[in-house]
């Protein structure tokens, strides 16, 4: 088991990584003050439900926890006011008061759902993560819960930290492959802005991370939470070094916007958007292995490093320009300037994004 921590003063809380935690929830809960005399929701989705949620509730039950579990529909479209209403409402009914405890059993859409349920109800209960994704290792960390509004993503939402993080591997081995590869991209960022020995050892692991074997993804999701947890140590609220976690997400975002959400998962669009920004960082005089090795992780976690053709690089830019980031003539981005180093770099040319995005097309290498 490894152990970690996110420091934030009195709002600090531990992450605890290892296989087969789900069996000791109750001793982590009642080491972390979770109370068994109010109701506990488990909030979770469809898919996670079927897999993992008798084990949570007996677990619990067995200890003494009173629980109730509401399941979600799994996907995006569950981080909703909607949804939100209908979880405020299940609580109500359910006698959930200011001792509760709100429990996000599931990956970063259970989340960022459950941690904004958990920051409104009552102005704000406690929450336990839970996460059984690998880019829950992301979500999962920081405090940041929201949910969409139809003209925007997470625009809806507030900081909020939890109790605590407790990421049983065993959870994970029910992963389709596809997000098995698209959660290795947040983990691959978390190594790219901060720490090269890390990208290293990606690009070495990479074939036992997509294999879900248990050392090399414990390793894996030690260092990524450490990597976000240090970061977010330093800048909880997002007002400068924080924003080197967007690495790319600009073109990211802007790629999952145009395929409507649903060609292309969030690590696989922040796959392309990272060799994107490699490419400008070679415009700013980054050495040439800034590009090569962040194609190479990336291949070997087998994430894309093409733009599939079809992409329109109109619609592209002009899903990019609605990003906040953008101002007149020039953008705002995350550029690295080696292996394990980033830069905010405040006044980027949207001519050369716009080359960027269309050499993105000529990528060599897989898909
Ligand atoms: N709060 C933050 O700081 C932050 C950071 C990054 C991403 N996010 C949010 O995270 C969300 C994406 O998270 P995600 O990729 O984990 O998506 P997700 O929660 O939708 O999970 C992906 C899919 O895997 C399924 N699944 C989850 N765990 C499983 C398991 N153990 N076995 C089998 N299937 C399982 C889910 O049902 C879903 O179909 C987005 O909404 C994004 O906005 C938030
Ligand atoms: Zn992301």
């Amino acid at each position: 088991m490894r152990e970690l921590t996110v420091e934030l003063g009195e709002r600090s809380y531990p992450i605890y990584i290892g296989e087969g935690l789900l069996k000791e929830a109750s001793s982590y809960f009642l080491k972390h003050g979770i109370s068994t005399k109010s109701p506990l929701m488990i909030i979770t989705d469809s898919h996670v439900a079927g897999l993992h949620l008798q084990a949570l509730e007996s677990e619990l039950a067995g200890a003494g926890f009173k629980t109730v579990s509401a399941v979600v529909p799994s996907g995006e479209s569950s981080k909703s006011l909607s949804m939100l209403e209908s979880l405020v409402t299940k609580a109500l009914q359910e006698g959930l008061d200011r001792k509760s405890t709100i429990v996000a059993l599931g990956g970063g859409v259970v989340g960022d759902l459950a941690g904004y349920v958990a920051a409104s109800y009552m102005r704000g209960i406690k929450f336990v993560q839970v996460p059984t994704t690998i880019l829950a290792h992301d979500s999962s960390v920081g405090g940041k819960v929201a949910v969409n509004h139809p003209l925007a993503k997470n625009i809806i939402g507030a900081f909020h930290q939890p109790e605590m993080v407790l990421y049983d591997l065993h959870l994970l081995q029910t992963l389709p492959p596809r997000e098995v590869k698209a959660g290795l991209s947040e983990v691959v960022k978390h190594g790219l802005i901060w720490d090269e020995t890390f990208v290293d050892w990606c690009e070495e692991h990479a074939e036992k991370l997509l294999a879900l074997d248990p050392d090399a993804l414990g390793y894996a999701l030690y260092k990524g939470c450490s990597v976000k947890a240090a970061v977010v140590s330093q800048d909880e609220r997002e007002n400068d070094l924080r924003a080197i976690l967007n690495l790319g997400h600009t073109i990211g975002h802007a790629l999952e916007a145009v395929a409507g959400y649903n060609e292309l998962l969030h690590g696989e669009a922040i796959s392309i958007g990272m060799i994107g920004s490699a490419k400008l960082g070679l415009r700013y005089g980054a050495p040439e292995e800034v590009y090569t090795v962040t194609k190479r992780v990336l291949a070997a976690c087998g994430l894309p490093v093409r733009l599939p053709e079809h992409f329109d690089v109109d619609a592209v830019m002009e899903a990019m320009m609605h990003d906040k980031k953008f101002t007149e003539g020039t953008m705002v981005f995350v550029v690295p300037t080696a292996i394990g180093k980033v830069e905010i770099k405040p006044d980027v040319q949207v001519a050369w994004v716009r080359e960027i995005v269309e050499q993105l097309k000529q990528e060599g290498g897989q898909r």
